[in-house]
């Protein structure tokens, strides 16, 4: 497995003081990327939303000992009331410069299982991939973009998945999984063409984080190189990286942590 020992990621792209917000803080990924974001010298304030948020908490303690003060609303994605109380905690300290949603189900006990043919298709199954990876972030976006700052750079985020993309897909199965991440990729380019209009410096934008040893990728992980399974911690200092370096006119695109475009 690959680690990231090195400086923190500088997002010099974005105004000191920077205002973060991170949905799903209570997974792999994102549990990791509020860390980084915790001790950032030019994020000035930070809140996390999960679904259990004294746990999010208690784990980010853990992995950011030395962080500040950082402000924590529970948030389930099936549950718009929570989105949007959430977004309106992070955002009383002021606008928003980084907007992250790093929630997604790829596999759920008893309702959701990676389909290997189409005689598998299940409509709770469908339904759930599409809730939680496609209309919970619709629903964050619909709260949280008019949030976005306007004294700069701003960028909100979805977590996604190169096996989202359509034209990428040589290999099939994981019906559900793939289609709700599509799903997610059409929304983001919708949401940036409106976003290109209200507040210009703004993006929206999915990212691929890598195969990253979590809970959700746990299952798959024996078929995986080690050398490619990065810790939470090397993917998320790797995102944040790509964030600092996407322009405005990488709005509407889904990008890999390495910062190469992956097709729609
Ligand atoms: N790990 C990988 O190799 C990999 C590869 C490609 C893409 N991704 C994407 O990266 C993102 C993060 O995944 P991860 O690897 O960090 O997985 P993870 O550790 O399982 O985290 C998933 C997160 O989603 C949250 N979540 C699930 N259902 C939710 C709901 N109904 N309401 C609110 N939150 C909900 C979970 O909340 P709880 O903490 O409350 O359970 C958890 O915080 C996902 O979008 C995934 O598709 C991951």
């Amino acid at each position: 497995m690959t680690d990231d020992d090195g400086e923190v990621t500088g997002l010099g792209s974005f105004p000191v003081g920077a205002r973060a917000l991170v949905i799903g803080a209570g997974g792999g990924i994102g549990g990791a990327l509020a860390a980084e974001l915790a001790c950032h010298p030019r994020v000035a304030s930070l809140h996390v939303a999960a679904r259990d948020p004294a746990r999010a908490l208690a784990r980010l303690r853990e992995l950011a000992p030395g962080s500040g003060a950082v402000g924590a609303s529970r948030c389930e994605l099936l549950d718009e009331a929570s989105i949007a109380q959430a977004v309106a905690d992070a955002a009383a300290a002021g606008p928003l410069h980084v907007v992250i949603v790093a929630t997604g189900v790829l596999h759920e006990p008893g309702v959701l299982r990676p389909e290997k043919s189409w005689r598998s298709i299940d409509s709770a199954a469908l339904a759930r991939a599409f809730a939680v990876n496609a209309t919970g972030p619709a629903l964050v976006a619909k709260h949280a973009l008019g949030h976005l700052a306007r004294d700069g750079k701003s960028v909100f985020a979805a977590l996604s998945a190169r096996v989202g993309s359509i034209e990428d897909n040589r290999l099939g199965g994981w019906h559900a999984y793939r289609a709700s991440k599509a799903a997610l990729h059409m929304l983001v380019r919708n949401f940036a063409i409106e976003l290109r209009q209200r507040n210009p410096a703004a993006l929206c934008v999915a990212l691929h984080p890598g195969t990253v040893d979590t809970a959700l990728s746990k299952p798959f992980q024996s078929a995986v190189d080690p050398a490619r399974l990065f810790t939470p911690r090397r993917s998320a200092r790797a995102l944040l990286g790509v964030i600092d370096r996407l322009g405005s006119a990488d709005s509407g695109r889904a990008w890999a942590w390495d910062g190469q475009p992956i097709p729609f």
